[in-house]
């Protein structure tokens, strides 16, 4: 894995997020060129490097603002797509708003930023990867109980993964996604404090996967939603 992202423009979304900082890291330890996409650049807390290129400015729900981000990223290999949201609710707590909102963060973000990727990729003529991210609920649709919105915008953040792999399969460009359970993440221990958070999932095995799917290494693997659910 060392010396396979060396110079590889690699675009992580949500990388100023919890597993997205980890994701960022480690690519750059793999000699990878990052360029993350951010709202706001301030505090993001992401370690300067020569090879990071935060961009700030840019909501991923902007069509414009993807199309504009991705313009900018010279020989596009990889794109990583983290950003997104959960949110607890109960069906009569879910409003419109609600919906749209966790459809929009989570599943709008994915397809606009594999649309302006594969435009990328397609100038490059040299195939490339793409990962989503995905969740339990999306591949379990019983453990979406009080989070229909969120569980349904994750379900079809698959269903896109799927139909883009075999769209795009006689092209070298391959689509993956994961499907963590419960990240072991600052946030998630100050919302669950009871909880047994040696179950949950390390960002670091989470991220681990992210980049063995995004590398040139991995020359087959297409189409796949990888369950990651730890001891959960
Ligand atoms: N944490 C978990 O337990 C868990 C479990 C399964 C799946 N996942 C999924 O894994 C991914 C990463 O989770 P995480 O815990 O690292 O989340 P996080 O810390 O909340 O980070 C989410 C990132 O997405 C960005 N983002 C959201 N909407 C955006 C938009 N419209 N435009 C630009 N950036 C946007 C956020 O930017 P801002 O700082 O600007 O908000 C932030 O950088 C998410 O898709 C999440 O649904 C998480």
């Amino acid at each position: 894995m060392q010396d396979e992202f060396v110079n590889r423009n690699v675009v992580v979304t949500g990388g100023t997020g919890a597993l997205g900082a980890v994701v960022v890291e480690r690519l750059l330890q793999a000699g990878a060129i990052c360029h993350v996409p951010a709202r706001e650049a301030s505090g993001t807390g992401l370690v300067r490097h020569r090879h990071l290129h935060l961009v700030a400015g840019v909501d991923l729900v902007d069509e414009a603002a993807v199309d504009r981000f991705y313009d900018g990223v010279p020989e596009l290999w990889a794109s990583i797509h983290l950003a997104g949201g959960f949110a607890m609710a109960g069906v009569g707590d879910t409003t419109r708003a609600h919906f749209v909102h966790q459809f929009e963060m989570n599943t709008l973000t994915a397809f606009l930023c594999c649309r302006a990727a594969v435009r990328g990729m397609r100038r490059t003529g040299r195939g490339g990867r793409i990962v989503n991210v995905a969740a339990r609920p999306g591949l379990d649709s019983r453990r979406g109980a009080g989070m229909a919105a969120y569980a349904t915008s994750k379900a079809a953040v698959a269903a896109l993964t799927v139909a883009l792999a075999e769209e795009l399969k006689d092209e070298h460009i391959l689509v993956n996604a994961i499907a963590p359970s419960t990240l072991d993440t600052p946030a998630n221990r100050r919302a669950m404090p009871q909880a047994d958070s040696s179950r949950w999932l390390s960002p670091d095995a989470a991220a681990q996967t992210l980049l063995q799917l995004a590398s040139p290494a991995n020359r087959e693997v297409s189409g796949a939603l990888l369950p990651l659910y730890a001891r959960a």
